[in-house]
C-alpha cells in the first residue's frame, strides 16, 4: 500500500476527488497518510480534519527561510513514510530542498495545457490569449515552475462567452478525473520518466 502526502492551501477539491477515488476504489493501492496546509483555514485541511485524516497546518511565519519551512515538511513526510506527494493547489513555490528530497515522488495539478500558461491565474491567461482550446495538466515536479514531465494532460474548449469562473468550472472537472487516474498509475507502478517523457506502461 502506497502512502501518499497531499498538499494544498486552499478550496481542496482535488484532495476530495483523491479522497473519493480511494473511497471508491478508482485509486486503488494507496492510502491518504496526512494532508499538510500552508494555511490554517483552508477548507480542505477542515475536510480531511472532518473525515479523521491527519491534518496538519504548518505556519510559514514560524520558519526563517522557504527552505527551512520545506526542511520541516520533509522531516514530517519522512516521519510518515511517504512514498508519494500530492500537490493540489498547494500555492507555494517549493524549494530543491524539498525536490531533492523527494526526487520525481511529487506530482501537481495545473489549470492549462501546459507548457501554456504556467504560473497564477492559468484559465485568466487562457482567456486573454484567446485560446479555443485549453485543460489541465498533471506533472512531475521538478526546479522550473509547472516544467516537469508530464504525466496526463485533458484539454477543455473555451467559447466565446466563458468568464474565469465558467472556464475554471469546466476544467476543475477534468482536473477531479485526471489527478486521481494519473495517481493510480503511479502508485502501481505503471508509469517510467524517460528524460522528459512520461510512459505509461501497458498491463
Ligand atoms: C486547481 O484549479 C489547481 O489546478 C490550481 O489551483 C486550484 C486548486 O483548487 N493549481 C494551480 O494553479 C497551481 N499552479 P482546489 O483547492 O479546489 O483543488
Amino acid at each position: 500500500m502506497k502512502r501518499l502526502a497531499v498538499l494544498l492551501s486552499g478550496r481542496g477539491s482535488n484532495f476530495k476527488a483523491i479522497y473519493k477515488a480511494i473511497q471508491d476504489g478508482n485509486i486503488t493501492n494507496a492510502e491518504i497518510a496526512i494532508v499538510i496546509s500552508n494555511k490554517a483555514d483552508a477548507k480542505g485541511l477542515l475536510f480531511a480534519r472532518d473525515v479523521g485524516l491527519d491534518a496538519r497546518f504548518i505556519d510559514p511565519a514560524s520558519f526563517s527561510s522557504r527552505e527551512d519551512f520545506d526542511k520541516h515538511v520533509v522531516n514530517i513526510l519522512n516521519s510518515k513514510q511517504i512514498d508519494l506527494v500530492c500537490l493540489a493547489g498547494f500555492m507555494r513555490l517549493i524549494t530543491s530542498y524539498f525536490i531533492n528530497a523527494y526526487k520525481d515522488k511529487i506530482i501537481n495539478i495545473h489549470p492549462s495545457l501546459l507548457p501554456s500558461f504556467p504560473g497564477l491565474n492559468a484559465q485568466k491567461q487562457a482567456l486573454e490569449y484567446g485560446v479555443k482550446i485549453t485543460g489541465c495538466t498533471v506533472h512531475f515536479v521538478d526546479e522550473k515552475v509547472d516544467h516537469g514531465p508530464i504525466i496526463l494532460q485533458r484539454a477543455v474548449p473555451v467559447f466565446d462567452d466563458d468568464d474565469v469562473e465558467s472556464l475554471s468550472e469546466r476544467i476543475l472537472k477534468e482536473e477531479h478525473k485526471i489527478y486521481p487516474e494519473a495517481i493510480n498509475l503511479i502508485v502501481n507502478d505503471k508509469v517510467e520518466i524517460k528524460g522528459r517523457r512520461v510512459i505509461v506502461k501497458k498491463s
